[in-house]
């Protein structure tokens, strides 16, 4: 009898190194689960080369063929639910979504912002983080909702600042962090562990605090 794994249909728009820490920990036994699409809106998304080498089906939607936010949301949803997914994963997709798409897949639709929410939502946060002076910066992981990286927060990594650090330099230091934190939520999500309830994030039944898991 062939096992069954959580399907995960993972949506990115460039290198894709969440991705590629998803597909990596799923090759080492530490996330159980299939990637069973990849998909991304721009077709010189590097992902899609990773996708391919790990013989996942890459799909390139280019955003710019269609007409609207709508139209494109529409086609993108149908194109996922061929792949019936149990989650779908945002990894650098750097859209904002419909509403309709956003409650088409509700509780189970996750997404990574390189912040510490509800910090700088948006774009170009380590800049926006350096120039505010900030001491302290980072990532979180969160379920999505159809307010802009408004949903509830499952877990955020925090990283220092530092006085000479570029944008790019903080960058790589949370991204580090992100290829930590994402597939360990993934984990969980697939375990049954974590899910979305009354517009909060529950891990083991119990409801997290805003700013997510902590550790200690
Ligand atoms: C990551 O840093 C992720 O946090 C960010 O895009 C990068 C994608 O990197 N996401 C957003 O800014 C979403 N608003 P990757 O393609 O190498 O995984």
């Amino acid at each position: 009898m062939s096992e069954k794994k959580p399907r995960l249909c993972v949506l990115i728009s460039g290198n894709g190194s969440n991705l590629q820490a998803m597909i990596d920990r799923i090759q080492s036994g530490q996330l159980e689960a299939s990637i069973v699409a990849v998909i991304a809106n721009k077709a010189n998304a590097y992902g899609l080369v990773r996708a391919e080498r790990a013989g996942i089906p890459a799909i390139c939607l280019e955003h710019s063929h269609y007409a609207s936010r709508d139209e494109y949301d529409m086609v993108l949803k149908d194109t996922i639910d061929t792949y019936t997914p149990d989650c779908v994963v945002l990894a650098g997709f750097m859209r904002i979504l419909t509403a309709d798409f956003v409650h088409h897949y509700a509780g189970k639709l996750l997404n990574i912002h390189p912040s510490l929410l509800p910090k700088y939502k948006g774009l170009n946060t380590h800049q926006r983080a350096i120039e505010n002076g900030d001491k302290e910066h980072g990532v979180s992981v969160h379920f999505v909702t159809p307010e802009l990286d408004g949903g509830p927060v499952i877990i955020q990594s925090r990283v220092p600042v530092f006085a000479e650090d570029t944008p790019d330099e903080l960058a790589a230091r949370v991204q580090e962090q992100e290829r930590q934190i994402y597939p360990l939520v993934l984990q969980w999500f697939v375990a049954g562990r974590l899910s979305m309830k009354d517009n909060k994030a529950v891990l083991d039944e119990k409801i997290l605090p805003t700013e997510g898991y902590a550790n200690d």
